[in-house]
């Protein structure tokens, strides 16, 4: 398995564009992203743990899970493999990404559905699932307002009551902060291995094509978006799983 780099956006400050953002996904190895302890991500599979147990009381009695921006499965797998009976669609706009699904999902056939869709534009539907699940893709939302807009989809998407869990790349609540956060990745990145110049290359593809919000203004979006309790269940550097919950 080669070791994962990113694109090399050196030398670049602007955002990368949605179309660039799938083009580099279509243009992925996927099977890249379906390692099980990827070395960039510190504390991975206690964060992806850590989902099923939140949804696990709202889908025990069945009902669908939605996985936004599933790539090629991952949190899925961990969800499937945790809940016996869970059913999930997985939606994604690199059809590169969810053709990597059927592997990576092989011991679950019949449990789940994908579905090659923009998450910002996808019709979420009312009252269809019992969990929205999704890592390290709502990020590349740009600015609060498609945040909130993406929230109040997947609410208005719950059924009652209903959860949405997300593991993902947060900032911090000031630009200090968020450099405090970025320098301990950049250790842990060290301490795996990765070369400075590695790490210096992941971190400036961060800052190109993610726009992480801070948790707090995750759990806001959400209390405005119509859910009822908003929390932050684990946070790591600049890692963050945290839920919503309507109903
Ligand atoms: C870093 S990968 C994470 C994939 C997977 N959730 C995981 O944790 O391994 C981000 C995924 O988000 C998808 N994505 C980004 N923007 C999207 C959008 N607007 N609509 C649908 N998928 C999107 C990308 O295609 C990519 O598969």
């Amino acid at each position: 398995m080669p070791r994962y780099r990113g694109p090399d956006t050196a030398g670049r400050t602007d955002k990368m564009s949605k179309e660039e953002i799938r083009e580099r996904f279509d243009r992925e190895q996927a099977s890249c992203y379906s390692q099980r302890d990827p070395a960039w991500l510190p504390e991975l599979n206690y964060a992806f743990d850590l989902v099923p147990r939140l949804i696990e009381p709202f889908v025990r009695q069945g009902g669908e899970i939605l996985d936004v921006g599933a790539g090629t499965g991952n949190l899925t797998r961990t969800v499937l493999r945790c809940i016996p009976g869970a059913h999930a669609t997985l939606i994604d706009f690199s059809a590169n990404m969810l053709a990597e699904a059927p592997n990576v999902l092989a011991a679950f056939p019949g449990r789940f559905r994908t579905q090659t869709a923009d998450f910002m534009a996808y019709d979420y539907g009312r009252a269809r699932f019992r969990a929205v699940i999704s890592s390290f893709a709502l990020h590349h939302c740009r600015g609060e307002d498609q945040y909130l807009d993406i929230y109040r989809r997947i609410g208005g998407s719950l059924s009652r009551p209903g959860v949405f869990a997300c593991c993902d790349v947060v900032a911090g609540g000031t630009p200090a902060l968020s450099s405090l956060n970025e320098e301990s990745w950049i250790e842990f990145l060290r301490q795996r291995e990765f070369s400075a110049e590695e790490a210096e290359r992941i971190l400036s593809n961060y800052h190109v094509e993610d726009s992480p919000l801070s948790v707090s203004a995750h759990l806001d979006l959400l209390r405005r978006a119509g859910f009822g309790v908003a929390d932050v269940i684990w946070k790591k550097a600049n890692f963050a799983v945290y839920a919503g919950l309507v109903g």
